[in-house]
């Protein structure tokens, strides 16, 4: 006789405030936190067998987990506006941006397509507890979850990404085959960045509940082996110097605007009579120097402000919407005593030292230090419940209410 298992979809539970980083975890593979970023950690890929031990405990009792979110479910998603989708074809190769229609999207049932759907932190509350999971890596780095959902043979073919990923695997099995290869040229051909000549060097087929952490630039390939396989990637992204100092150095010259001493012309009463007209004048030159030092713009300081700004932004389909029914100051603080105050999951938060930085503002500038002190404890526990605020009107926390920025808890 046949066992009929009804399965329930997963869980996943919010990590703790203070996570153990020098004791082992299942989800990677019984090593701690501080020997993964050790040994592995933007080094080299690790597979995790059962990283989500709830999987195979199910199992045992006859339980079956499936994805906490259904294919219906991703359907609609894929038809929104604001999530960030992609569909794949791969036979032959072929993409396609969202939203799309029902209509659109294979049936479960039908073979060699894939469906992308970024950024699901933002939109539901399963990825968000998933990333909670991995705050033993900085905030900065973190970029977003992003769930695939593929039809058997489904995937987006051999590639390399430039991000640290973490593989998990949701719902189905997926074939990985990984390869360190030096050769990461692309087919010029194809709408998609695929290898050229990929070949090779492990495989694995991957459970639900297993997981592959995999390095930038490790060419990979995975393969749907059941329908409505189901992968959650943890991606972390790593800036580009020239991206950091670019944007660095125009929040640096945008701050130059709050010096009205720089108003001030260069004046030259010293010039000489010059035979070399065609020259910047030396005085000019001195002048600068001495403004540059005085500025002190070649200082790591000065330049740090603009980089947590910059790394703070949300992404750019983030979409803010004020509180419904919006509270008064006097009813912000009586609530805040009692009730979290979290950012919404498009939000971004950052600290540099005392220093927070909201979506792109700097949020403790100007701030008088009780309000300061509640933007640092958000910026490190993602949540806030305080009592010791005493007014909050014109403050940046209520303007971030106010905006959409932060929420509380239902
Ligand atoms: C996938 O989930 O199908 C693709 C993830 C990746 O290869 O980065
Ligand atoms: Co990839």
């Amino acid at each position: 006789m046949t066992a009929f298992y009804l399965s329930k979809p997963y869980q996943p539970p919010q990590a703790p405030q203070n996570l153990p980083l020098k004791q082992p975890w299942a989800l990677l593979g019984g090593i701690s936190p501080d020997r993964f970023m050790k040994q592995y950690w933007h080094k080299k890929p690790l597979l995790v067998r059962g990283a989500i031990p709830a999987f195979a405990l199910s199992a045992k009792n006859d339980e079956v987990l499936d994805s906490p979110i259904s294919y219906e479910e991703i359907v609609h998603f894929a038809g929104q506006e604001e999530v960030e989708s992609r569909l794949i074809q791969s036979k032959p190769w072929h993409l396609d941006h969202g939203p799309f229609t029902n209509k659109s999207i294979p049936k479960i049932d039908r073979s060699d397509w894939t469906l992308l759907l970024q950024g699901m932190e933002a939109h539901h509350p399963a990825a968000a507890k998933i990333l909670s999971w991995f705050r033993f890596i900085p905030d900065a780095r973190l970029d977003d979850l992003m769930i695939s959902i593929a039809g058997i043979g489904g995937g987006v073919g051999p590639h390399f990404d430039s991000y640290d990923v973490f593989l998990i695997q949701m719902s189905g099995r997926r074939q990985w085959c990984i390869s360190e290869q030096k050769d990461l040229s692309l087919n010029p051909n194809l709408p998609l960045k695929i290898l050229k000549n990929f070949k090779h060097e492990q495989e694995w087929i991957l459970e639900p509940g297993d997981m592959l952490y995999l390095p930038p630039q490790v060419a990979h390939d995975g393969i749907a082996l059941d329908s409505g396989c189901q992968t959650w990637s943890v991606g972390f992204r790593s800036p580009s110097f020239k991206e950091l100092l670019q944007e660095g150095l125009w929040r640096l010259a945008e701050s130059l605007e709050q010096l009205p001493e720089l108003e001030n012309k260069f004046a030259d009463p010293q010039q000489l009579a010059t035979a070399n007209a065609e020259q910047l004048p030396d005085e000019l030159i001195k002048q600068l120097k001495t403004q540059l030092d005085t500025l002190q713009l070649h200082q790591i300081d000065r330049f740090l402000p603009g980089i947590a700004a910059y790394l703070s932004e949300p992404k750019q389909q983030a979409y803010f919407d004020g509180p419904k029914n919006c509270l008064s100051p006097k009813q912000f603080l009586l609530k805040l005593a009692k009730t979290a105050l979290l950012p919404n999951p498009q939000t971004r938060i950052l600290s540099l030292g005392k220093q927070v930085f909201c979506n792109g503002d700097n949020v403790t500038k100007g701030q008088p230090p009780s309000v300061a002190a509640a933007w640092s404890t958000l910026s490190a526990n993602k949540r806030l419940v305080t009592q010791q605020l005493k007014s909050i009107d014109k403050t940046s926390l209520y303007e971030a209410y106010l905006a959409g920025w932060l929420i509380f808890e239902d």
